[in-house]
């Protein structure tokens, strides 16, 4: 069967992003069974032929309107599917689906009738609010970071960036390379539009990344490697802590000072 990424490079150089990821989130333990999911915002590849080509199902309702998506395409996870399968094989495991005018129904284009990932409220209204906002992200990955999570089971690390404060003090690249820190959502149920719509609230506080709490994160970024990237220096600097505790003491942290040193040296946002 041929493939709608056939003779288009630069898509197929996006969705090879995505199978790359999808990779290493398998390879990290971040994976079990078909957790996890990914959406790329792929309309600036879209050519006219891709414009003109019938859609592979029937329309679906998104459950409720987006106004800044009406004619935008995107590369979604398929639900149930596996990251160590779509590694491998992207386009059997996830689809490409194009939102309708209405702005509230999407429809399957490519390759196969594969339902996008559960947790498509969560991931189209962020890419809504992104273009809303004039952002240039166009990437956004859930994970499930064994650290991370953890740490969301004490609720001294659920207040507002109490995390992030010890995350960035384990390494100065955490800081420099996760500018933003940790934002914070109580646990929602899975899939959830209530979730979805405390997702984009955190996000409009100026972070990158969301801890969803006993569940996983949320990340935006220009492309997927670098919301991949953003989650990895996070878990990096969780698993020093908890390598810390495990030797028996609680780790000092950078100091404020050098904190500050590293947020001027680098111009970083906070
Ligand atoms: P999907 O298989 O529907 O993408 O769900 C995985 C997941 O992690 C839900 O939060
Ligand atoms: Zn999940």
């Amino acid at each position: 069967m041929k493939s709608i990424l056939e003779n288009r490079p630069a898509l197929k150089a996006e969705i090879d992003k995505v199978a790359e990821v999808a990779g290493y989130l398998w390879q990290k333990g971040w994976a079990e069974r078909n957790g996890g999911n990914i959406t790329v915002n792929i309309t600036e590849f879209v050519d006219d032929a891709m414009r003109a080509m019938p859609a592979i199902e029937q329309p679906r309702p998104i459950g409720r309107v987006l106004p800044l998506l009406g004619g935008r395409w995107f590369y979604c996870k398929g639900t149930g599917r596996r990251m160590r399968d779509l590694a491998r094989d992207p386009m059997a495991n996830g689809s490409i689906i194009r939102i309708l005018p209405d702005c509230a129904h999407y429809e399957i284009v490519a390759d196969q009738p594969v339902a996008p990932t559960s947790e498509l409220p969560s991931h189209l209204a962020v890419h809504d609010y992104l273009l809303a906002n004039g952002s240039p992200y166009r990437a956004s990955l859930h994970t499930h970071p064994i650290e991370l999570v953890a740490l969301t089971h004490n609720r001294k690390w659920l207040e507002k960036d109490a995390a992030t404060k010890m995350l960035w003090s384990m390494i100065p690249e955490t800081r420099a390379f996760c500018p933003r820190g940790l934002g914070i959502v109580p646990y929602m149920m899975p899939s959830s539009h209530e979730l979805a719509e405390a997702t984009i609230n955190v996000i409009d506080e100026n972070y990158d990344v969301v801890m969803w709490e006993k569940h996983g994160v949320f990340a935006v970024d220009t492309d997927i490697i670098n919301a991949f990237d953003q989650v990895d220096v996070l878990n990096k600097a969780a698993q020093i802590y908890i390598a810390a505790r495990n030797m028996g003491f609680v780790p000092d942290g950078m100091t404020a000072a050098q904190m500050r040193e590293l947020g001027i040296t680098f111009g970083l946002p906070k």
